[in-house]
């Protein structure tokens, strides 16, 4: 056997769920533990207890978990018996989160299960819950000695993780005078994705790019990560955060990261992490004044997708009608150092553009000498390299080649790897990965302190400059645009245009 799976099934574990009736264990993190389940990656030994304010029996909650497994998983609906054997280990605990009573009984629980399995659990606590509840919680794990063992027991943390650089600091300062930093587990899912681990294997297991990488053969680096979702529900939550924080300060420079690092001596967490750190380090802050010129904001107006109309971002449910939040961030950064210097990494993310897609797209600097008449290069593009992180899974080298025919006729090909036709293993979803990885004490997906804090310091110009200065122009954009306007210059002005993926396979 795959002497991971032994390990990770000789290691008794009891999950606490903090938000165990919430919307992210329905949709992200039972179906990962049920998919993990399925492949043999779960403990032998395991208990998940759902802890929340709904009232409801232990039978109600594990219908409840049935259906949502077939809504949300990657595998479709539960098979009857196997979910008979997983959801034995599935209990709810109705609580709140500010009482000692609930503590007690966490002890309680752990105290019996050890006498059931005869020894010592692995405990994982993890906050599905609203950043309000984080010190609460993690104050009471501390209070009543539930987190004592660095080695044994983990604390997991979902974003937002604080909301600038000074409550990120407050936060931090908390969990580290409470519990070992090799306890903290904070989440940012994308690091879980398939293709984004893949951004390590394919920059550090290939010899041929290496020399590439670098200023003097790259012209600039785009990463792009587009939604057509709106905000849905999440009006509530999304009005006090808007795209900067909620995509920005995590996902987008996480990826930039993986993009510009330096290569690590090992694949030892410490080892990554401190190489994406140097990273955020060596960004360009802007001062109020740039910040105008290299970001630009955007809010979605009403629009049509999809043959469908949709509302503008303020008639939005919960939605302030007059909001200054922005659903759409562009920037121009640089990373100053010997490897990047004047390279420019242009980054946008939005919600309600014409399609979903998290794409990179790093374009190389043009040939030194053109040998070929003008008439042989119609359709000419300088070789680009793109990662499709999602929904398309793939990585494409663009080339120039002659086309077939008695005259010299270049254009550009794809060399590509696409993992569908490449694999016929399924793809994990980024929350088995990092389940698996919290269970195994594995934090290089995971976001350290002093990463986040470095990544909170980078934006905190743009975020007081936004949030000083209301923007007069919003909405900017309707739905199913690329963004406003604005964002097309800052890039034009230096002679690029946004790479958008093919929709329906064009170009
Ligand atoms: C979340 C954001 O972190 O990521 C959401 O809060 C966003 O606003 C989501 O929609 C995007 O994740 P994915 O995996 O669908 O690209």
């Amino acid at each position: 056997m795959n002497p991971l799976k032994s390990t990770i099934q000789s290691q008794p574990t009891l999950f606490f769920i903090f938000g165990g009736t919430g919307d992210l264990t329905s949709r992200k993190l039972l179906p990962a533990l049920y998919n993990l389940y399925l492949d043999g990656w779960m403990p032998e030994n395991f208990a998940v207890i759902g802890l929340g304010r709904t009232e409801m029996t232990e039978e109600q909650y594990r219908e409840k978990l049935m259906e949502d497994i077939g809504k949300y998983s990657r595998t479709g609906k539960a098979d009857l018996e196997k979910w008979k054997s997983f959801s034995a280990n599935l209990f709810i605990h109705q609580v709140e989160f500010t009482e000692d009573r609930t503590y007690s009984e966490i002890a309680e629980r752990i105290e019996k299960q050890k006498l059931e399995w005869k020894v010592e659990p692995n405990l994982v606590y993890y906050l599905a819950v609203a950043p309000r509840f984080f010190t609460t919680i993690s104050e009471n794990l501390a209070k009543h000695k539930l987190a004592v063992d660095p080695g044994k027991s983990r604390i997991v943390i979902e974003k937002p993780f604080g909301r600038d650089l000074e409550s990120s600091k407050e936060l931090n300062q908390l969990l580290n005078g409470m519990f070992s930093e090799k306890q903290i587990y904070r989440i940012d899912h994308y690091l879980g994705k398939e293709t984004v681990q893949n951004i390590l294997a394919f920059r550090f297991a290939n010899s041929i790019l290496e020399p590439l990488w670098n200023r003097n053969y790259i012209e600039h680096v785009q990463i792009s990560v587009t939604e057509q979702l709106g905000v849905g529900e999440r009006g509530g939550y999304y009005d006090q955060a808007g795209a900067l924080r909620d995509m920005v300060q995590n996902h987008v420079l996480q990826l930039l990261c993986l993009i510009a690092m330096e290569p690590p001596i090992s694949f030892n967490a410490d080892e990554v992490r401190n190489r994406k750190v140097d990273v955020l380090r060596a960004m360009r802050k802007f001062t109020s004044e740039e910040a105008q010129r290299h970001a630009v904001r955007g809010q979605y107006s009403k629009g049509w997708l999809e043959g469908k109309e949709v509302v503008g971002y303020r008639e939005e449910p919960s939605v302030n009608q007059d909001s200054n939040t922005e659903t759409f961030a562009a920037f121009k950064f640089f990373v100053d150092n010997w490897r990047w210097q004047g390279v420019p990494f242009y980054l946008r993310t939005g919600k309600r553009m014409p399609s979903s897609s998290s794409i990179i797209s790093v374009q190389f600097k043009d040939v030194p000498h053109m040998i070929f008449p003008s008439e042989a290069m119609e359709g000419w593009q300088q070789n680009r390299l793109i990662i499709s992180i999602q929904p398309e899974m793939s990585i494409r080298l663009q080339v120039q080649a002659k086309r077939p025919g008695l005259e010299m006729m270049l254009n550009p090909v794809d060399l590509v790897f696409d993992y569908q036709g490449a694999y016929t293993e399924a793809t994990p979803e980024a929350y088995e990965t990092l389940l698996l990885d919290i269970m195994l004490g594995d934090q290089t997906l995971f976001m350290r302190g002093d990463q986040v804090e470095a990544a909170w310091d980078l934006l905190m110009p743009i975020l007081s400059s936004w949030s000083n200065k209301r923007s007069l122009s919003f909405p900017n954009y309707s739905a199913d645009s690329w963004g406003p306007e604005l964002a097309e210059a800052l890039i034009a002005r230096d002679g690029f245009h946004w790479f958008t993926v093919p929709i329906n396979g064009k170009r």
